[in-house]
């Protein structure tokens, strides 16, 4: 670090970099960010190529000594790196798109990260982080892997289990975007909010919500359900209210991706309309990229586009940046983190990755302990976990009966008979992004 903190961010040429540069640049006097290498696959040369061209112009308007790299050689990005983020998505939108249509048609929610979708984003997703961790090993033992890439509880869980890697964070914005929300409904500053989180991503829950330091959770569920809108969603996902007396009984905040669990048919009926109309949310997104990318190549263009917002990570830099920044100065400020649980939440195992706030420290986030979750939550949230960790084993082994297992005990899947249907097909739509899966047949072709 003597010569400058070195950032890696593998995924580099995705739509979210400027971003990321833009936090970067923002905290420039306290982060010193000398090399901020972005990295992609071969095929994804062109939009690292607009994405670098513009991060570099974002950085000469700037004024500061941060230099941009551009790599399709990991490796050789990756040596003596302080920080490796990784934000990619194995099989592009494209698969994303089967993610979400194929299990729509078996009356299945269809969606990124939860569900049927979830599982193949996490198979995928898995062998390739551990890859990821095998290089840092060897190449920069010290850095700190900073994770968002989705399904981002399932992989965080992953390089806990089946890696060497001990210094891991898995990030999201869905605790941020909720803390905004709050603000917003409460009409004040982000700064003056407080949420006691708890849970795993994108099954997080705000147990208390502090104003200035008083406790506001109850004015804040009125808010909640005030109308025909909660006011808490992100682009992503449609917000459809909540039924007033459901949560005041349940008495903590549930996050914006417990729609699909609390109102599962109304979230099914929603996105078959979708699809049949404007499109699944990969379709729509890959509109809003090829939007995106046509702005990013303009030379005049130096600055990240207000168009960005569009996608469903607002904030996303923020919560990277800080998190970074706070790890580098040792700020021991509270921030929402995917983490080691070791005990903070009791029905969960001390080894598995929980979402909760932490204390962030140089040596890495302590997660404060949060008793446990109320009871009404606490199945749902174990049943997630344990579906989190036979899905992370199936993508290891490649087994077939593991990922089997795995879909049929995922709460938003009907029955055994309609779960092997669906991993039939997706395994096969997929098969090109799962060799382990495939060993066998490799071996005879
Ligand atoms: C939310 C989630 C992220 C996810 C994003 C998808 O913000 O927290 O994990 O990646 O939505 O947004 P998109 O614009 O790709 O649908």
């Amino acid at each position: 670090m003597s010569n400058g903190l070195k950032i890696v961010t593998i995924g580099g040429g995705s739509s979210y970099t400027p971003e990321l540069v833009e936090g970067f640049i923002k905290r420039y006097d306290k982060l010193p960010v000398k090399e901020l290498w972005l990295v992609d696959i071969p095929e994804g040369k062109e939009k690292l190529n607009i994405v670098g061209g513009l991060a570099k112009r974002m950085v000469d308007k700037a004024g500061i000594p941060m230099q941009i790299h551009l790599s399709l050689d990991r490796r050789e990005a990756m040596k003596d790196a302080d920080f490796v983020t990784t934000q990619f998505r194995v099989g592009l939108l494209d698969a994303r798109a089967l993610d979400e249509r194929i299990p729509l048609k078996y009356g299945v929610i269809g969606q990124e990260t939860n569900g049927p979708g979830g599982l193949f984003k996490g198979l995928r997703t898995i062998p390739v982080i551990l890859d990821i961790c095998k290089d840092m090993e060897e190449l920069c033992p010290d850095a700190w892997l900073i994770n968002f890439t989705n399904p981002a509880g399932m992989v965080t869980e992953a390089v806990l289990r089946y890696s060497n890697i001990k210094k891991v964070v898995g990030l999201c914005n869905v605790p941020v975007g909720m803390k905004m929300s709050v603000a917003e409904m409460l009409g004040v500053e982000g700064e003056r909010v407080h949420i006691d989180f708890a849970g795993l991503n994108h099954m997080v829950f705000g147990l208390d919500v502090y104003m200035d330091g008083k406790k506001v959770t109850e004015q804040v569920i009125d808010l909640l359900t005030g109308g025909e809108q909660s006011g808490m969603t992100m682009k992503n996902i449609k917000d459809l209210g909540w039924e007033k007396e459901f949560i005041q009984a349940l008495g903590i905040l549930p996050c914006p991706y417990h729609r699909y669990y609390y109102q599962t048919s109304k979230m099914l009926e929603q996105e078959l309309e979708a699809a049949r109309t404007v499109g699944t949310r990969a379709e729509v997104v890959k509109k809003i990229e090829a939007e995106l990318f046509e702005l990013y190549q303009d030379p005049e263009l130096d600055i990240k586009p207000p168009q960005l917002e569009q996608r469903g990570g607002a904030y996303y830099s923020d919560a990277a940046c800080n998190l970074i920044d706070s790890i580098y100065n040792d700020k021991r400020d509270i921030q929402p983190v995917n983490v080691k649980n070791n005990g903070a939440i009791a029905s969960i195992p001390a080894e598995s990755a929980v979402e909760i706030n932490c204390v962030i420290t140089k040596e890495g986030p302590v997660p404060i302990a949060m008793g446990d979750l109320p009871v009404a939550v606490r199945g749902l949230v174990q049943q997630i976990k344990s579906f989190e960790r036979v899905a992370a084993e199936a993508a290891v082994t490649g087994d077939y009966k593991t990922a089997l297992l795995a879909m049929t005990i995922n709460p938003l899947v009907p029955s055994d008979s309609v779960a092997k249907q669906i991993l039939d097909e997706m395994l096969e739509a997929h098969k090109k992004y799962l060799p382990q899966f495939f060993k066998d047949a490799s071996k005879d072709a």
